[in-house]
C-alpha cells in the first residue's frame, strides 16, 4: 500500500526535487501539495508549485497557505533559491488551477477524511501551516500516521550558528509542531548535509534528459553555484528530498529517539532545535532525529523517480 502524504513546501529548488520524488515514487500516494512562504514569498512558491505540477503531471490539489510566520516578520532565501525561487530556470506556465481552499483547511480536511493512522504529513518549509492546522483541528494529532519534516539541526545551523532556516523562519510554529505529541521525525541538517549532489549525481541527472531532466539539471546547477558562493561547498546538500525518501524507505537513514525542544527566547539561539542526548529517551518520547544517511540509496530513489516522471 503506498503511503498517503501531504507535502507542505516552499519551492524552492530542493522542494521541487522533493515534489518530483514524491510524485515519481510508487511507494507514495501524493494527496495534496500545500505551500508556505519561505524560500520565496508565498505568491512565488505557490506559482512554482503549480508550474512543477504542470511539468510533472501532478494532479493532486495544490493549495496556498500562510504568507508570513505567526509572530516574526517574513524572511526569504533568495541568495540560495534565486529571485523566482527556482533559480535561473524558467518553469512552464502553470495550467493546473490553484485549489481555492486555504492550505490549513486542506491539511485538516485531508487528515480527517482518512482513517486514523493513514496520512503522513511531510513539511519541508517553515511550519506555520502545520501549527495552525493543529490549532484549528487538534484531533489531527491523534489521527495522522506521523510527521516527517525537514528542518532543525542538532549541531550546526544554517540560518544562524545553531538554527536551521525552516525552524528559524517561524520558531513559534515549530514549537507547536514539536510539542504536539504526535510521532515526529526531524530530518535535520545533520542528516541532509550527507545528501551531497556530487558530480556523479549531476552526471546521472544529465542522462535523464527531456523537459524534466533539463529542468532539474538547470535548477541544481544554480543551487550548486549558490552553495559554492555562500558556503564554499562544491557538492550542495539536497535537504528536502531526504524527508520524502524516509517515508518511501526507512532504510535510507538511521534515526535516534531524543526529546527535541525549540528555543524561542535566546538572543543567539532563537530557532534552535535543542535535542537532549544526555539520558536514555523516555519510553513515550514521540520525537526522533535522522542520524546517518545511506546516500547511495537516497540517490537511487531520487534518480529512479525522476526517470519515471520524465518518461510519463
Ligand atoms: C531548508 O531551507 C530551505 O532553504 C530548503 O528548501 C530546506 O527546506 C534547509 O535549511
Ligand atoms: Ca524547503
Amino acid at each position: 500500500m503506498p503511503r498517503k502524504i501531504v507535502l507542505d513546501c516552499d519551492p524552492g529548488l530542493d522542494d521541487a526535487v522533493a515534489m518530483l520524488l514524491a510524485h515519481g515514487s510508487p511507494e507514495i500516494d501524493l494527496l495534496a501539495v500545500t505551500t508556505i512562504g519561505g524560500n520565496q514569498t508565498l505568491e512565488k512558491v505557490t506559482r512554482n508549485a503549480l508550474s512543477i505540477a504542470t511539468l510533472a503531471g501532478i494532479t493532486a490539489p495544490v493549495a496556498a497557505g500562510c504568507a508570513r510566520p505567526l509572530v516574526q516578520p517574513v524572511q526569504v532565501a533568495g541568495h540560495v533559491h534565486g529571485d523566482s525561487g527556482l533559480g535561473g530556470v524558467t518553469p512552464p506556465e502553470p495550467t493546473l488551477r490553484l485549489d481555492p481552499r486555504h492550505a490549513v483547511d486542506v491539511i485538516v480536511e485531508t487528515v480527517m477524511a482518512h482513517p486514523p493512522g493513514e496520512v503522513t504529513l511531510v513539511p519541508v518549509g517553515p511550519l506555520t501551516n502545520i501549527a495552525l492546522a493543529v490549532r484549528r483541528e487538534p484531533r489531527i494529532v491523534e489521527r495522522v500516521a506521523e510527521v516527517v519534516l525537514m528542518g532543525g539541526a542538532c549541531h550546526m545551523g544554517n540560518q544562524s550558528a545553531v538554527a536551521e532556516f525552516n525552524i528559524a523562519c517561524d520558531p513559534e510554529a515549530a514549537d507547536v509542531v514539536f510539542s504536539a505529541g504526535w510521532p515526529l521525525t526531524m530530518v535535520g541538517l545533520d542528516l541532509t548535509y550527507q545528501a551531497r549532489a556530487t558530480d556523479e549525481v549531476f552526471a546521472r541527472i544529465g542522462e535523464i534528459g527531456g523537459p524534466v531532466g533539463e529542468f532539474v539539471l538547470g535548477m541544481l546547477g544554480f543551487y550548486r553555484d549558490a552553495y559554492r558562493r555562500n558556503r564554499g561547498l562544491d557538492s550542495p546538500p539536497l535537504h528536502d528530498p531526504c524527508a520524502v525518501a524516509y517515508v518511501i524507505d526507512r532504510a535510507v537513514m538511521s534515526t535516534r529517539r531524543v526529546p527535541v525542544a525549540i528555543e524561542l527566547t535566546g538572543t543567539l539561539t532563537r530557532g534552535m532545535t535543542v535535542a537532549d542526548f544526555r539520558f536514555p529517551p523516555p519510553e513515550d518520547c514521540p520525537t526522533q532525529v535522522g542520524v546517518t544517511l545511506d546516500a547511495e540509496r537516497l540517490w537511487d530513489l531520487v534518480l529512479d523517480a525522476l526517470a519515471r516522471v520524465a518518461s510519463d
